[in-house]
């Protein structure tokens, strides 16, 4: 069976139990507290939970899943066994409240048995037995299902059983969540297959899980209780890559003599043979031995199984929008495709590579995930681009880990940290390589200078330190009520003193809007009866309060006394505006671009707008132009902007959340005109058509993968066109032409010059011919040699050197010595025919000796030299009395 035959008969086989099958859902997770989707059953919690209703009670599916970086993470184990992988499908049949214990065991060993004829003796199902402390009893219903099953199959129950707790048999996706007891089934695949259960769970490649059937019964909550679910649940998840394994490795279950593999299956054999072809070596299929000691010939096998699993893993990641970056899951794909980058250096294969598996990957998979075929372009260039950048260190960094490595034996934290923020070596790269080496890497020292590093980005970002409070006033966040008003009374009820002597005034509530999330803090006034303030900034503590930043003396102010405070209204509008086109600007780049574009950092104020996305090339000037349209089209739409709050679970579908970011229960939305709508803090405008007008000023590449763009609307796009207008009335005034006729005027100004010019070039020749040919006259003769002295008149040393070799090829043999007053100082030249250097007289003597009597210096080969000096007034009797 070919691995797309095993896939397909799984869903028919569940298909024909009623199960209704649905496509995988993306490797994005929906929850928060996610990296990837790591399980079939992520997208289907909220059915469990019973938060939504299921179309249909029975479902079953094939999952792509990736468990790398967080609670699943088997990154470490890729490559140096035959059955993890970072990318894997996971095949499931899922009952939401419908069928429970008895028809999942029931199905799950008629499929593996009597459809694809697994050998029932190599068979093991374990059962939950809680262990001290552990949530639930033990799963006598799970057992007793297998009981009678095995007794049916003539085996003895006491054998194929195997019971596991809470490590093993019970499952849960992250610390919170629907979980449960689960049963897993075992295949034993040794040659004789007669191990009696002693392999399940010791971590054999002889013995492995394939599929896991967990009974959902509760809820995990954050305080660590397990609540029993309403309704139970089914959730299973097949192992697809391992079953296809055992299939091919044992021919169909006829030959259980070779060794088992994941990678025996086609799924990575073709692109096993797209790696032969590329670097000539062939995969052996071999293990190593030690893993703290690999081989020449078994590393090129591990190299060969991690390049196919993280070209899989990174392809079908992209496609889903999660592209390789600096934080979160973003990182952690970096780290998955440098890694493979620096294996793919270890077998000789050149840059660029990783991002020719793309195709193969897309082959083999593009059907089952329309996704990869139609990202395909895409995945490839982001991979590309993320090679390209990373083999420009590579090579350094593997020179100085070896130095280091050799001269020291160990990698101290700081040079870990060198690797990583020089060379862009990953931790756990650098890690890998020293285990590698059998050398150990100092990681505590390595997280000091990381912690160094965020002190000096922090300071570098925060120019003042909030010092102290003066009272004890309960640090409670500040009610903000500047969505809707720009201008309140409020209570005093702290001062905050800053580093720098300036002062930080704190209210019971405010209409200031404290910097946060890129948009800057609020200006504006305070006015306590008697006094009044200027607020030049406002910023957040850690607390949630809002620091009303002002200059003057507050020492007058008493505590618990009354203000107005009024916002800068219209610098507050010009904020507004830049935020709102930010998310817009958002909206159309995924448009013209893609969905992998993500923010990746954003600054407004009320002069532009700044937003770094993620995107792997420089945008074309095409593209660019149809993103500033379809901004302005949305703009002039006038559409209206929404905002309001919602619990995390209940945000519209569409929206756009940055997962992996830390979002309270309650979450703000903001909809602009139904066509943006995004998870966002900042103040906005009402309707789109207040930006007035977009124009991008700048776009650029930031960092690997990072780009960026600059955008100004408003009043400041005003100011700045009616710069150019006015730029353009001087030059239309200067040219004599009006602004519509000013192109075609300067291309006529152009042309007209550029004639000139050639004009000008043939004159001047033509004078340097003439000169010669009157220099040629005062030519003086001596021993057959002829002889040419003058001080002329020289634009530049060139045009010296022009005439003087001018002069020569007419002059015939003999000497030419020129000078001439440039800028204020000497130049010269001199140039010697062959019979005048036998004679001689080399051009190179002759300047050292000239330049030494006008104090400057020169010199040359014999047949012609140059220099310059500074005594301009003796030059031209200096020249006369040659030969001196
Ligand atoms: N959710 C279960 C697992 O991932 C089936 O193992």
């Amino acid at each position: 069976m070919t691995s797309d035959q095993l896939r397909q008969s799984f869903l028919d086989f569940f298909k024909s139990k009623q199960h209704a099958i649905v496509p995988s859902a993306s490797l994005m997770p929906d929850a928060p507290n996610l990296l990837f989707t790591n399980a079939g059953m992520n997208q289907f919690v909220p059915y469990f939970l019973g938060e939504r209703e299921t179309p249909n009670p029975r479902i079953a599916d094939t999952q792509k899943c990736i468990r790398a970086g967080g609670k699943h993470n088997d990154l470490e184990d890729v490559g140096l066994d035959t059955y993890h992988h970072t990318f894997f499908e996971m095949l499931g049949n899922w009952s939401i409240g419908d069928y429970f214990k008895k028809e999942a065991i029931e199905w799950a060993w008629e499929l593996i048995t009597e459809v694809w004829r697994f050998p029932v003796n190599r068979l093991y199902a374990s059962v939950y037995q809680p262990g001290e402390g552990d949530p639930a009893s033990f799963d006598q219903e799970a057992y007793d299902f297998w009981k009678a099953i095995f007794e049916k199959a003539g085996l003895d129950p006491e054998v194929h059983i195997v019971y596991g707790n809470k490590k093993d048999n019970f499952w849960m996706m992250g610390d919170t969540g629907p979980c449960g007891p689960c049963s897993e089934l075992h295949v034993d695949l040794t040659p004789a297959g007669d191990t009696k259960g002693s392999l399940v769970n010791a971590d054999s490649p002889y013995c492995i899980e394939i599929w896991n059937l967990v009974f959902i019964q509760f809820n995990a909550t954050p305080e660590g209780d397990f609540v029993p679910l309403k309704a139970q649940h089914i959730d299973t998840g097949m192992g697809f890559e391992r079953v296809a394994g055992i299939l091919a490795t044992t021919k169909n279950f006829t030959d259980f003599s070779s060794p088992p593999s994941n990678y025996n299956s086609d799924l990575f054999t073709t692109l096993f043979d797209h790696l032969t072809e590329l670097s000539g070596h062939k995969y052996a299929a071999t293990m190593p031995e030690d893993v703290d000691n690999v081989s020449e010939l078994e590393m090129k096998d591990v190299i060969f199984r991690v390049l196919a699993d993280h070209a899989r893993c990174l392809s079908c990641a992209i496609a889903d929008g999660i592209l390789p970056g600096n934080e979160g899951r973003n990182y952690v794909l970096r780290r998955i495709l440098r890694r493979a980058v620096m294996y793919g250096r270890k077998l000789g294969l050149e840059n660029g590579f990783f991002s020719g598996l793309v195709p193969v990957v897309v082959a083999q998979l593009g059907h089952v995930f329309p996704e990869l075929k139609k990202q395909k372009d895409v995945i490839q260039k982001i991979i590309k681009s993320e090679e390209d950048a990373f083999g420009r260190t590579l090579d350094r960094g593997i020179q100085l880990f070896e130095k280091i490595a050799s001269d020291e034996g160990k990698i101290s934290g700081n040079n870990a940290f060198t690797l990583y923020d020089t060379y862009g070596f990953p931790l756990d790269l650098t890690e890998l390589m020293a285990k590698q080496k059998g050398i150990s890497v100092d990681t505590n020292g390595f997280e000091a200078e990381m912690e160094k590093q965020r002190q000096r980005a922090r300071a570098s970002q925060k120019k003042t330190d909030i010092l102290v409070a003066d009272s004890d006033a309960p640090a409670e966040a500040t009610k903000f009520i500047g969505f809707e008003t720009l201008a309140d009374e409020a209570e005093l009820i702290d001062i905050v003193k800053g580093e720098d002597d300036s002062a930080y005034l704190v209210f019971n509530h405010t209409p200031f809007y404290a910097e946060m999330g890129g948009q800057v803090g609020d200006s504006g006034e305070i006015n306590f009866d008697e006094l009044h303030f200027d607020v030049l900034d406002t910023i957040k503590d850690p607390n949630g309060r809002h620091l009303h930043k002002v200059s003057g003396d507050v020492s007058a102010l008493a505590i618990g006394s009354e203000a107005n405070l009024i916002v800068d209204h219209s610098r507050r509008r010009g904020i507004e505006r830049h935020h709102s086109a930010t998310h817009i600007l958002h909206w159309a780049l995924r448009k013209v671009l893609g969905d992998h574009v993500h923010q990746a950092g954003s600054y407004v104020d009320e002069q532009r707008l700044r937003f770094d996305f993620s995107h792997f090339e420089a945008i074309k000037p095409d593209q660019l132009a149809e993103i500033e349209r379809l901004c302005n089209q949305r703009i002039l739409a006038n559409s209206k902007v929404k905002w309001f709050e919602t619990p995390f679970d209940e945000k519209p579908e569409n929206v756009i959340a940055f997962f992996g970011e830390k979002y309270g229960n309650i979450v703000r939305v903001v909809d602009i005109g139904g066509f943006s709508v995004e998870l966002c803090g900042g103040t906005h405008v009402r309707a789109t058509g207040e930006i007035g007008l977009l124009k991008v000023a700048s776009e650029a590449g930031i960092a690997a993968g990072t780009r960026r763009i600059e955008a100004i609307s408003g009043n400041s796009l005003y100011s700045h066109l009616n710069d150019v207008e006015s730029t353009l009335a001087a030059a239309s005034k200067l040219l004599s032409a009006p602004t519509a006729e000013l192109v075609k005027k300067i291309d006529t100004v152009l042309a007209r010059n550029a004639e000139l010019e050639k004009k000008f070039k043939s004159f001047q020749q033509k004078a340097a011919g003439n000169l010669a040919d009157e220099l040629l006259l005062s030519a003086k003769e001596s021993n057959g040699l002829k002889l040419v002295t003058a001080k002329v008149e020289a634009s530049d040393p060139n045009a010296l050197r022009q005439l003087g070799a001018n002069l020569i090829g007419k002059l015939g043999e003999g000497v030419v010595v020129l000078g001439a007053e440039v800028k204020g100082k000497v130049s010269v030249v001199a140039f010697s025919s062959q019979e005048a250097i036998k004679a001689g007289h080399k051009a190179g003597d002759i300047i050292r000796d000239l330049t030494a009597k006008l104090d400057g210096r020169g010199g040359g080969k014999p047949d012609f030299a140059m220099g310059g000096a500074a005594n301009v007034s003796a030059l031209e009797e200096t020249l006369k009395a040659f030969p001196w």
